[in-house]
């Protein structure tokens, strides 16, 4: 990151000014890192700390009127008692035009910053950087795979598949935003023996045409019939053991109908995945790791005396880790699902090469990652510690399965539909607004979309939640719906105004209070898409957008555009793109499409 990049240049002996060198490059794209590095000089060179260890601790204060960069002390851990260390800065610290006061509170170091510099910077190159404006390079070069969605073919897509998804999308969007190239894998529950009872189940209840109008809903009802009728004849699960084990041998009519449903599946899942802006590079699946592709794994366990037979199964035993026993497979040769993800992460490994690879996939199967990081660290894979689970709570209600008002579902175009309906609803009741949108089904669709994937995102991935309907819905609180309203307003205003920004509008007729706010919020986004780098925390982006929203909103309240003279109304609208701009930027990254009219 930029920090090393610091501390590299000052290793070099003889390099003066390295500090200005990076402000030159850095400063063009993170307005608040001119602020930063002119600390870091002088308390650098008053304590001797080093950039480095500096510029990851100058945080937003938790009170604002503390300032708007906060050092806290302790964690810069200098011998001596911290708070003396506080006092002793802020007397010696040399204020200037950039910085303009620093005072100590506690172990903290509270600086405020020259916000008539901050605006002036800020705004012009928030305008120039549009889509850019956040981004950085601190994952340059790196390859990150994430691995999300993951549903069950002919099994419900339950709200566990749902929450993947849009926190998978999520922690893309942020990789690459941070400069990270991407791959991004759906492992599709493709194979095992429930996929010969689907087989056997289709010679029964299987319908071509159906199959083609919607395989997800026919498959899904082939399993549950056949499912029902192998509790009464057991025999059944015999003619499904026999038909898997076929496919399993690769016999080419066993496989062609599961190939077909498998593909008809996927061309469904893509348009689902299409309307929630999800795309995936691969369509991967376990059914990729069948038993040939499993036998050097079992050899490498084997030769590594990991393997041991235990009551008809494979297993190693990783109870001296506290993980328990981990079943490889059944000594009649077939394997689960923890050996074909063994496979599946050496195979990836050797064909990307990943820097890091994240599992999105919920807290339930916490212990199956675990067990299966600990094999491959076994096996002696260095890249197992850049193995993630990226885990999260889960959605409550009745059954586990996903819910509307009216009831449970099981597929996810159910729930979207719904929900789009709901939206539409709403909408209808407002008739002058409701006449003036072009394509109301695109836009309630949108909205809806919004408001669950906003509701899911609102707390720590961790969190169980149940599903709140009126809040959800709601176009006041902080919800979707708030967040499109807003970033819609903003566009409507740049419509409204009739002319264009220019590039020699004055910045300084922006005086007040909800114009400093709102530069204020806006000069802090480059900060969020850095630490949602690291914490992978969706909520992380929703509070910001909210805080950013409610700002917009003040703002709008005092500071008009309409009828004011030319250059005020000029420099108004400047500040609402940028506004605009970043909002957007934050909307895309949580993988909604802000709307700019609704
Ligand atoms: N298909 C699995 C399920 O629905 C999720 C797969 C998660 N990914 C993995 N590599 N095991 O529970």
């Amino acid at each position: 990151g930029v920090a090393s990049w610091i501390s590299a240049v000052e290793a070099v002996p003889g390099v003066k000014g390295a500090v200005e060198l990076v402000d030159a490059a850095n400063a063009k794209v993170h307005q608040l890192d001119v602020f930063r590095y002119e600390i870091i000089k002088q308390v650098s060179a008053l304590t001797g700390a080093s950039g480095d260890a500096i510029y990851p601790l100058l945080e937003e204060p938790r009170d604002a009127a503390n300032g708007d960069l906060s050092l806290p002390l302790p964690r810069l851990k200098l011998p001596g008692n911290p708070v003396q260390i506080a006092k002793d800065l802020a007397t010696n610290f040399k204020t200037n035009t950039l910085i303009t006061k620093a005072a100590s509170a506690g172990p903290f170091l509270n600086f405020s910053i020259n916000r008539e510099i901050l605006r002036d910077r800020l705004l012009p190159s928030v305008l120039i950087q549009e889509s850019n404006y956040g981004r950085n390079a601190s994952g340059f070069g790196n390859l990150a795979i994430v691995e999300f969605s993951s549903p069950n073919i002919a099994k419900p897509f339950h709200a566990g598949h749902l929450r993947s998804t849009i926190i998978g999308n999520f922690i893309k969007n942020v990789l690459e935003s941070a400069g990270w190239a991407t791959v991004s894998i759906n492992y599709l529950g493709d194979w095992g023996k429930q996929y010969g009872l689907l087989a056997v189940g289709f010679e029964q209840y299987g319908s071509d045409e159906e199959l083609e109008r919607d395989p997800i809903r026919h498959l899904f009802d082939v399993y549950v019939n056949i499912n029902r009728d192998a509790e009464a004849k057991p025999e059944i699960h015999d003619q499904a053991r026999d038909y898997f084990k076929r496919m399993e041998d690769g016999e080419t009519d066993a496989l062609g109908l599961w190939q077909k449903f498998r593909n008809l599946s996927i061309v469904k899942y893509k348009d689902i995945y299409a309307r929630l802006n999800v795309s995936f590079d691969i369509y991967s699946g376990e059914s990729q790791y069948s038993l040939n592709q499993m036998r050097n794994v079992l050899e490498e366990l084997n030769d590594l005396s990991l393997l041991k037979p235990d009551a008809g199964a494979l297993i190693v035993d990783l109870k001296q880790h506290k993980l328990g026993t981990a079943i490889i497979g059944k000594t009649n040769g077939s394997m689960l699902y923890l050996s074909r993800d063994i496979a599946a992460a050496i195979d990836r490994q050797n064909y990307y090469k990943f820097d890091e690879m994240f599992y999105v996939v919920g807290s339930q199967q916490d212990h199956h990652f675990r067990q299966l990081f600990k094999i491959l660290e076994l096996m002696g894979k260095p890249w197992s510690e850049h193995c993630h689970h990226i885990n999260f709570g889960m959605v409550k209600s009745k059954d586990g399965n996903m819910s509307t008002r009216k009831g449970t579902v099981v597929f996810l175009q159910d729930i979207l539909d719904n929900v789009k309906g709901e939206m539409h609803e709403v909408m209808k009741k407002n008739e002058n607004k409701y006449a003036q949108i072009e394509d109301p089904e695109m836009v309630s669709d949108l909205v809806g979309i919004s408001a669950i994937v906003v509701q899911d995102m609102a707390a720590r991935r961790v969190k169980d939640y149940e599903l709140d309907w009126n809040r959800m819905l709601s176009f006041e609180g902080d919800s979707g719906p708030y967040l499109q309203f807003a970033h819609s307003r903003l566009c409507s205003i740049e419509r409204k105004a009739g002319f264009e920004v220019s590039p020699s509008v004055d910045y300084s007729l922006l005086t007040e209070r909800q114009a400093h706010d709102l530069v204020d919020i806006i000069s802090r986004w480059p900060d969020v898409v850095r630490d949602v780098t690291t914490t992978l925390e969706p909520c992380n982006v929703v509070s910001y957008s909210l805080k950013l929203s409610h700002a917009v909103s003040s703002a709008l309240d005092v500071l008009w555009v309409m009828g004011q003279e030319r250059p005020l109304a000029e420099a108004r609208l400047a500040l609402y793109r940028a506004a605009r701009i970043t909002l957007g930027n934050a909307l895309r990254s949580i993988g909604l499409k802000p709307l700019e009219r609704m």
